[in-house]
């Protein structure tokens, strides 16, 4: 895949804009960050790296990609489009909506809303998607041409005011640096668990499953921004087999919370039918600064 610029992108290091010189790109300072052959560049700082491979690693990205591949939550992807198309209709837009994943993974939900963005005939938009996992980017660069970046939420080196609607799918969201980068009056997408989620994978895990709410909104509320709306999303899936529940288990935190046994007791079954509770979170950034 081609690497697509994108006239908001910034140097990491002093926040300038970038030209591009064949494979690289590079800042007034004459800091260089090359292009990589599968068209994303790197921009993630030294000191957002906290592990030689930050993020999710190639084993995790594998197992989310054929887990989303397979469909199981294509109906959230659904209600996603529904969220975002309206937003960038052209009677709302005078021009070409920037919409940013941050921390996109493999770019499964990306994917799904540039073809309803097709379908429904929007102003065209710029798609980028970022994550601090290089195994998600490279696995992002196949699915559909859009800027690509392996960058952190802690520092997304994009210009301030530049970016028209975030999304952020159960990810790690930053609250100011989202701010810093939402132009005044854009959207912030927010999509996190609620407290059924997967309670079907969690009982068999733990002993004692506690339904706790994440609230997230109102983190993000207290940083700044003003909640739109909140829409709560439930269906159920059924996985047909082992390789699926193993997929899904290591796509979810209880890979790393889970206690051995726990673990074991996941991957001896060979069907399992559970719960998707998941809330969207409309919020938007202040429209005066
Ligand atoms: C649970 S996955 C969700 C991925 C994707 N949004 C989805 O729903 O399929 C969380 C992702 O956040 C990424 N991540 C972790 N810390 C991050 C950070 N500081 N900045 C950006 N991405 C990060 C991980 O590499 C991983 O791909
Ligand atoms: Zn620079």
């Amino acid at each position: 895949m081609k690497f697509m610029p994108h006239p908001a992108l910034r140097c990491p290091l002093d926040s300038q804009p970038f030209e591009q010189h064949g494979a690289c790109l590079r800042c007034a300072a004459g800091h260089s960050f090359d292009i990589a052959r599968q068209g994303y560049v790197n921009l993630l700082g030294a000191a957002d790296k906290r592990s030689r491979d930050p993020g999710d690693n190639k084993t995790m990205i594998s197992a989310r990609r054929a887990f989303l591949e397979a469909g199981h939550y294509q109906a959230i992807a659904d209600d996603l489009a529904q969220l975002v198309v309206p937003l960038c209709k052209a009677d709302v837009r005078a021009n070409a909506p920037f919409i940013v994943d941050a921390g996109c993974g493999e770019g499964y939900y990306l994917q799904q809303l540039a073809s309803a963005l097709r379908h429904e005939r929007t102003t065209p938009a710029s798609i980028l998607g970022f994550d601090i996992s290089k195994w998600a980017i490279q696995a992002a660069t196949k699915r559909l041409p859009a800027t690509w970046l392996v960058a952190s939420n802690r520092h997304i080196p994009l210009a301030d005011h530049s970016v028209d609607v975030l999304l952020s799918l159960f990810g790690f969201p930053e609250y100011a640096e989202f701010l810093r980068v939402l132009r005044p009056g854009g959207t912030l997408v927010l999509v996190h668990a609620g407290p059924r989620h997967l309670l079907e994978l969690r009982e068999i895990i733990y002993p004692d499953v506690r339904l706790t709410d994440s609230n997230q909104a109102a983190a993000a509320v207290r940083a700044g921004f003003r909640q739109l709306s909140q829409l709560a999303h439930r269906h159920t899936i059924s996985l047909p087999d082992q390789a699926s529940i193993d997929q899904l288990l290591s796509m979810t935190p209880h890979l790393f919370r889970a206690s051995a046994q726990g673990k074991e007791r996941v991957r001896t079954l060979n069907e399992l039918a559970l719960g998707v509770d998941v809330v969207f979170e409309l919020l938007q950034s202040p429209i005066r600064l």
